[in-house]
């Protein structure tokens, strides 16, 4: 594909806009996303776009041609397709992370579990796992906070550890964060016993849910990512029984887990018999989304 295609006038752009937003408004998908993704996909800025400044321009430098964009927002559209798989990115903390359809789009609620980890490391060096990376958001937060730790990430799909991997290079943590494809904790058997941190967002949400679920989700978002068996809590039950063997004494667990899931996954823990110091933790919005507790 030649530049020129990439190539528009501040006008063609201006007129686009202008149709995407009334079309946006039709199909009730919030209107702001269209400037979200011209910051991303035609590198203006906020005040460009809130001046307008950009419509008397000769030109604008394009990632994608404009019939290929329009292609994608018709799919935003009418096939509810994330508006962050368009723009091939996500923000994400104090980072940009890369996402495909082969990764679950990290969330806002999700940050807070880097401050968790954080704030329960009692020993803030070591080996540290991310099981479930998915776009590697996770791995990377950990090792942006915990600068003395080595961050282990595990994902079943090669098509999201390949995302992962990229994100780690292009933000500067090629040294800092190891990749590894299987199931949970199992590529990581040769460090047994000497973690000081597991840290997962697993699939967790119950097979029967799935359909119920934001068309953006269940129809984009891979199912891997998000189904969690019969009750939800597979990958969360899988997680606190095989942990403590993996984990050091005084090793942090912590996870994200779904609205209604809290008294369970306490239990769970209880009853395993090898955690102390079990605490449940709201995200912003007051859900209790995250359990944290300690290898004895
Ligand atoms: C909810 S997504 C979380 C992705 C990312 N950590 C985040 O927070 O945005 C769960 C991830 O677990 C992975 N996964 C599912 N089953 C797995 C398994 N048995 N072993 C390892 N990873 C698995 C999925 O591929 C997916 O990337």
């Amino acid at each position: 594909m030649g530049e020129k295609h990439l190539i528009v006038s501040g006008l063609q752009l201006w007129e686009w806009r202008n149709a995407a937003f009334q079309a946006a408004i039709a199909t009730d998908v919030p209107p702001g996303e269209v400037d979200w993704l011209l910051l991303e996909v035609a590198g203006l800025d906020r005040l460009a776009l809130r001046l307008e400044s950009f419509k008397n321009w000769s030109q604008v430098q394009l990632q994608l041609p404009l019939e290929e964009l329009d292609h994608l927002w018709q799919r935003r559209l009418n096939d509810r397709l994330p508006v962050q798989y368009i723009a091939k990115v996500t923000p994400w903390r104090n980072f940009k992370i890369a996402v495909s359809s082969a990764v679950l789009i990290p969330r806002p609620e999700t940050e807070c579990l880097i401050d968790l980890a954080k704030a329960s490391a009692s020993n803030a060096s070591g080996h540290w796992a991310d099981l479930g990376t998915g776009s590697g958001a996770i791995a990377i937060g950990l090792a942006d906070v915990l600068p003395k730790a080595t961050i282990h990430a595990v994902d079943y799909s090669l098509a999201a550890l390949a995302i992962a991997q990229a994100n780690a290079d292009n933000l500067g943590f090629t040294d800092r964060i190891k990749f590894y494809q299987g199931s949970w904790w199992e590529p990581l058997a040769f460090i047994k016993g000497q973690f000081s941190g597991m840290v997962s967002n697993p699939p967790y949400i119950p097979t029967s849910t799935l359909p119920t679920l934001q068309p953006e989700v269940v129809n984009h978002e891979p199912h891997l990512a998000l189904d969690g068996g019969a009750d939800g809590l597979d990958c969360i039950r899988h997680l606190v029984e095989i942990s403590p063997s993996y984990l050091r004494s005084g090793g942090v667990w912590l996870i994200e887990m779904m609205a209604g899931q809290a008294d369970a996954v306490r239990e769970l823990l209880q009853n395993q018999g090898s955690y102390c110091k079990i605490q449940i933790h709201a995200d912003l919005a007051g859900i209790e989304r995250f359990a944290v507790a300690y290898k004895s």
